[in-house]
């Protein structure tokens, strides 16, 4: 999950590595550095000016504000250690034993150990810990004179997932880069290109963007990009063009990204459904057109996800079921990938992912497919690995979000997932168009229901400012309101590191009870449902161990007054629109504390946006 980023072309490079390292620190940030191929003076030799530092990307940029490499090819990176700790050796770029070739790498190296050994033992020498450091050298080793094939045949040893950018000051006219299981793109400016880890990083220079497929190798010079397998066969460039916009990625007046994109979902929840539901609630999604007689022959639905996304896949689960009446399940797509799991040709499995570049969830997904089950991505980010490798791809719309903490794209995804349970329920007649039409109207009225969460904001600060001071937190919610309160503790722990855990109210008494006291506050999500009730009866069942409760509410509803210490009252709405509503404020009220708490609520220590490893 590090950042990487490449420029080829007539303008300075230094300054827009650095740009783009700032836009892509969110995918990791605890080392970053630059190689720039610098302009020769005259009569002097092509040097290569490496820049590092063992911190974050300003402490890099301050290194490069007061010496400035002048050159028109460069590369970049901001790391997110996975092997050897975030020192400045271990920084990229890497280079070999003569500091010809440098690469940056985002990926796992699962076979670097014996490539180190073999290559130790002809002499190369690796002074860091990384398995990247393999790169360079097995270039090193293959190089005759063509730099290019010397990558080729490097990149055929090795095994795991790499996304690369290299180039060597032999060749000054040539950026590479490749991937394998980790993404990459290829930014198509005016007579200059990019490559990058992601769009994010390069939409102010371009918006068209050459997608590199798995195995495959991007050559770039100032004529063009050209794409090629690892065994130097020509591949057509698939080519798209990107619609957002610089501003949709920068934080747009507000303190943090996880701010600005918490107030970005009433747009991410229109989006979702626009041109895709009809006044009489008929489903369609363009990308994902399955025929109505092959989606009445599917008998089960398998939802995987991983974080934030697991709980968008049990939200699924709940609406599929109850709405469409057939059977749904959400799981870890960790533990799918290595279970031998019933799923076969009349299985749909749905992939739940923002990045969709999420390590697990996309092996979990490849063997839901070898399984003949039909797979269909639901993602944000187009051309991303869950979109190109499932059967169809539901694409989420939602602007990049920056924040590590998910928040737009969870509740872009439930709406997602509500469409596609009523587009299951249609051709299975489960639903009449009577609820379809209701549905149409709490969709349609919903933005504004989020702008009115919103425009709570005081009251909810008020509220975090209250409970920040306390260490321990338990959030507890039935049916729609299970998975609201495991995404209430994820995102408070993620992000403030108070320690917060979900359960179900009925699992309450199983144990977690044991835990409550005078200093453990409950979080019960007791808003109108038909488990509502019961829920109640669970905060009586806290009161009594002198836990502070603050509960959420539905207006008018009267029977938590005086026994909750805290009420938040939200609107009366259908419930799987309760669901966002209660999401969205939890949202904020995790955010509030982090912030009450001085977190750096962008950048949550140990996370990264886009867990690409296993
Ligand atoms: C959410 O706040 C987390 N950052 C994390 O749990 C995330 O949802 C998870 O890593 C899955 O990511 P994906 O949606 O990109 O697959």
């Amino acid at each position: 999950m590090c950042g990487i980023i490449g420029y080829l072309g007539g303008r300075e490079a230094t300054p827009i590595l650095m740009e783009s390292l700032k836009r892509l620190e969110y995918r990791g940030y605890d080392s970053a550095g630059v190689a720039v191929l610098e302009l020769p003076k005259a009569g002097e030799a092509t040097r290569t000016s490496v820049t590092k530092s063992e911190a974050k990307v300003d402490t890099l940029i301050e290194k490069l504000e007061a010496n400035m490499p002048s050159g028109r090819l460069g590369i970049g990176h901001t790391r997110w250690a996975t092997h050897g700790k975030p020192t400045y050796i271990n920084a990229h770029p890497h280079t070999d034993c003569h500091g010809k070739i440098f690469v940056v790498h985002n990926g796992i190296i699962e076979n670097f150990a014996e490539l180190k050994a073999e290559l130790q033992a002809a002499g190369h020498e690796f002074p860091s810990d990384t398995d990247t450091e393999v790169v360079p050298h097995l270039i090193e080793a293959n190089y005759k004179g063509d730099f290019l094939a010397a990558v080729r045949a490097a990149l055929k040893r090795i095994r795991g997932a790499y996304a690369l950018a290299m180039f060597s000051s032999d060749d000054p006219e040539l950026l590479v880069g490749a991937r394998l299981n980790a993404p990459l793109v290829v930014g198509l400016g005016d007579e200059e290109y990019y490559i990058a880890s992601d769009i994010t990083a390069i939409i102010p220079y371009t918006k068209r963007v050459l997608v590199l497929g798995e195995g495959e190798v991007a050559a770039i010079t100032p004529l063009g990009a050209e794409v090629s397998t690892l065994d130097g066969v020509t591949v057509k460039p698939k080519i798209v063009h990107v619609d957002w916009d610089v501003a949709q990625a920068q934080k747009g007046g507000f303190p943090h990204f996880m701010l600005k994109e918490i107030h970005e979902t009433p747009e991410a929840v229109a989006n979702a459904s626009r041109g895709r539901l009809s006044d009489d609630g008929v489903v369609s999604f363009r990308e994902f057109d399955i025929p109505d007689e092959q989606l009445r022959g599917i008998k089960d639905v398998l939802l995987l996800g991983m974080g934030t996304s697991l709980h968008a896949a049990m939200i699924g689960e709940y609406v599929i079921e109850d709405w469409a009446g057939i059977p749904a399940r959400a799981e870890d797509a960790s533990e799918f990938r290595y279970r031998r799991p019933t799923v076969g040709d009349k299985t749909l499995d749905v992939v739940i992912t923002q990045s969709g570049e999420t390590a697990d969830t996309l092996v979990a997904l490849q063997q839901a497919k070898a399984r003949g089950a039909l797979t269909v991505a639901v993602t944000n980010v187009i051309a991303s690995s869950a979109a190109r490798d499932a059967d169809g791809a539901i694409y989420l719309h939602a602007g990049p979000e920056i924040g590590v903490a998910s928040t737009k794209t969870l509740l872009a995804h439930m709406v997602s997932l509500y469409l596609l349970a009523l587009r299951i329920a249609s051709v299975n007649g489960r639903v009449s168009l009577e609820r379809r039409q209701e549905l149409v109207e709490a969709l349609r009225v919903l933005p504004d229901q989020v702008r009115g969460i919103l425009a709570r904001d005081k009251e909810i600060a008020k509220l975090a400012d209250k409970y920040s001071r306390y260490r321990n937190f338990m959030y507890a919610g039935r049916g729609l309101g299970y998975p609201v309160a495991l995404e209430g503790a994820l995102k408070l722990k993620e992000i403030s590191y108070a320690h917060a855990e979900g359960t179900s109210g009925g699992e309450l008494k199983h144990g977690p009870i044991a835990l409550l006291d005078d200093q453990f506050p409950v979080v019960a999500i007791c808003t109108a449902s038909s488990t509502k009730d019961k829920m109640v009866s669970n905060v009586h069942e806290i009161v009594a161990r002198n836990a502070p409760v603050f509960a959420l509410v539905t207006e008018g509803d009267r029977s938590l007054d005086g026994v909750a210490t805290d009420l938040f009252v939200m609107p009366q709405v259908e419930d799987a629109m309760s669901a966002i509503l209660n999401t969205v404020m939890l949202q904020l009220f995790a955010y509030h504390v982090a912030v009450k708490l001085g977190q750096n609520v962008d950048q949550p220590r140990n996370l990264a946006k886009s867990v690409t490893v296993e």
